[in-house]
């Protein structure tokens, strides 16, 4: 019987020098879209998507992300005191969200190396890994559209194998993402077999139109595999090389996620999302408009 999926790494020790200055002394991972960081909406899918325990490997530096999940009960009761009770209510369901548990990866080699930080806390069941530079606000349960997350941790009990989200992009595109080699060039269904993952290709050289995203689950092979990799590109140990051992084993499954998602981590998706969150913000939406038709 699969295991049911209960924890999720979020690696954040990564330098995040694509966010510099900001990133110099603030996780990137606490970027606001608005008033909220994106870690928070990164946790808030894993805990709709049935994890109860969030393990983050950290680094010197990021100890703002733990800090944000913890209880504040002075500032909280500050607010009750000036009447601020859905602040207050809003700031203790934070400390509530969930468990937090830290690793430490001390030096940030690699993304695949962050996860490998982890096998202890992730002991011998599958297990979540969400990049939190990477936020998919859209899913609603209430519209039965899925989190990210459950997509795949759905798909893995039911076969048994890890599975990853991936998402078609404009060809022209592939170069900045890693680009998944399948049988066939589109989803029959709702996931379909990888064969093989290429880095950062040239478009004329891209196995196929989808992308991986920051959304996976694994079994815990991954971590044996993890463990054989020898560092490739940038001296980095790379994810993408366990993955393909992965495809050449027991079988790694890719899940076509449609799902909205910003990567905030690039300049124009960080400013599409504060716009596109505006936009859905009453308060925001006509006075964001209205200043836009003003500039032109
Ligand atoms: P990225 O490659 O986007 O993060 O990794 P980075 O290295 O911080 O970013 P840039 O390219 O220099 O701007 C995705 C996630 O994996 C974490 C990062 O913190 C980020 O959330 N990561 C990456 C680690 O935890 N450790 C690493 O060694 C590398």
């Amino acid at each position: 019987m699969p295991h049911s999926i209960k924890k999720a790494v979020i690696p954040v020790a990564g330098w995040g020098t694509r966010g510099l200055p900001f990133t110099k002394e603030v996780p990137k991972e606490m970027i606001p879209i608005l008033d909220i960081p994106a870690i928070h909406f990164v946790v808030e899918e894993a805990i709709h998507s049935g994890i109860e325990q969030i393990i983050f490997v950290t680094a010197r530096g990021k100890s703002a992300l733990e800090d944000y999940f913890d209880d504040s009960p002075y500032l909280i009761e500050i607010l009750r005191k000036k009447g601020k009770h859905e602040q207050a209510d809003f700031l203790q369901k934070i400390g509530k969200m969930c468990e937090i548990i830290s690793v430490r990866q001390k030096e940030p080699k690699g993304l695949g190396h962050a996860i490998l930080a982890a096998k202890n806390v992730v002991g011998n069941e599958p297990f979540g890994v969400c990049l939190a530079d990477e936020i998919f606000p859209s899913w609603d349960p209430r519209n039965k559209s899925l989190p990210p997350l459950k997509q795949l941790t759905e798909i893995s009990k039911s076969t048994g194998l890890s599975s990853i989200g991936v998402m078609e992009i404009d060809p022209k595109d592939s170069s900045s993402y890693g680009m998944i080699r399948m049988e066939t060039p589109k989803f029959r269904g709702i996931y379909e077999k990888v064969l093989g993952t290429v880095e950062k290709p040239t478009p004329e050289k891209s196995p196929s139109n989808y992308a991986v995203v920051g959304r996976y689950v694994f079994q815990p092979e991954i971590m044996a595999a993890l463990s054989e990799v020898k560092p490739g590109f940038g001296g980095e140990i790379q994810l993408t090389d366990a993955m393909d051992s992965l495809c050449s084993n027991k079988g790694l499954l890719a899940v076509d996620l449609k799902n909205e998602r910003y990567d905030v981590g690039n300049l124009f998706q960080f400013l599409k999302a504060q716009i596109d969150f505006a936009l859905k913000k009453p308060e925001l939406s006509d006075k964001l408009k209205s200043y836009l038709s003003d500039r032109k």
